[in-house]
């Protein structure tokens, strides 16, 4: 075993190759099956990525009840995660069903790394710069729809976010030197941050200004939308971050909203910047730099 638990993903080394393995499942964030079962093996394939490493093959753990579910439906979402991970470079070879009262889609996913392209939450080092690749707030929309606070059209953006594979942003990252990258999903940026910072016992701070979030999430969070795992999050990272004065509870919670395929937090070598800004242009990503890594034993500071 070369990476255990407590990363994105295991690596786990037979002879001179590396095997990524991880696992996913997901409730449905959006009502078309297509575009939740594209959605759902982009999330999954992201850990892999997150790793730096380039997925193979993915299966299938699917539960739904077959009563309220035709076989179309299932066909639907099923062609969209197939599309998705074949996007990705990845087949879909097999996987295993059952009968769930609540729909439930996910993937177990392996993939393969170079030992030299290695991304890991622990490897973060002082001086590095911190780069995220998506905005924030999939979980603040997603809920505001389910609240029915925003029609489902208003997601778009936040959709053709989840769609976009972590392939480019990963890449590039190896690419520029990076030792240290995570992707954003459940715990929110604070909480993977926080992550990073206590596995390289490193301090990470973050600069609220330069955190991109989507269009009418601190609107959302104004009116009430607050997702029960952001307030988890944000109990659970207060002990360990110190936020300046200027930081409210509501960036605070927008901080900490749960992302399903968010974008990755590199912590990037200045020196590679350059180099990991050609890249991301020449492939029309977008990457917000969004603060540092400073000497320290895992905290985050939030100005
Ligand atoms: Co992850
Ligand atoms: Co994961």
């Amino acid at each position: 075993m070369v990476v255990g638990p407590g990363d994105d993903a295991g690596v786990f080394r037979h002879k001179n190759i590396l095997l990524v393995e991880t696992v996913d499942v997901i409730t449905p964030i959006v009502d078309d099956p297509y575009t939740f079962g594209a959605i759902c093996a982009a999330n999954s394939v992201s850990d892999v990525y997150a790793m730096g490493g380039v997925p193979l093959t993915a299966l299938a753990i699917l539960g739904y009840a077959s009563c309220d579910f035709s076989p179309a439906v299932i066909i639907k979402l099923l062609k969209g995660a197939k599309d998705k991970l074949r996007e990705a470079g990845a087949c879909l070879i097999g996987g295993h069903s059952i009968e769930d009262n609540e729909i439930k889609l996910g993937f177990a996913v392996t993939g393969v790394v170079e030992k030299k392209s290695l991304l890991r939450a622990g490897a973060a080092s002082e001086g590095d710069i911190l780069v995220l690749t998506k905005e924030l707030g999939t979980g603040i929309l997603t809920s505001a729809v389910k609240l029915k606070k925003m029609k489902p059209s208003g997601l778009k953006n936040a959709v053709d976010s989840m769609l976009t594979l972590n392939r480019t942003a990963s890449s590039a990252a190896v690419a520029s030197g990076a030792r240290c990258a995570t992707d954003v999903t459940g715990f929110g940026l604070l909480g993977h941050a926080l992550n990073i910072a206590e596995s390289s016992k490193k301090t990470l701070v973050i600069s609220y200004d330069n955190v991109p979030f989507m269009k009418g999430v601190r609107e959302f969070i104004a009116a009430g939308v607050v997702p029960k795992g952001a307030k988890k999050t944000l109990e659970f990272c207060a002990k360990k971050t110190s936020f300046s004065g200027a930081i409210t509870e509501a960036d605070k919670t927008a901080l900490s909203d749960p992302q399903t395929s968010g974008g990755m937090l590199i912590s990037l070598p200045i020196k590679g910047l350059k180099k990991f800004a050609g890249i991301m242009k020449k492939a029309d990503a977008p990457f917000w730099i969004i603060g540092e890594v400073r000497r320290g034993k895992g905290r985050l500071i939030v100005k």
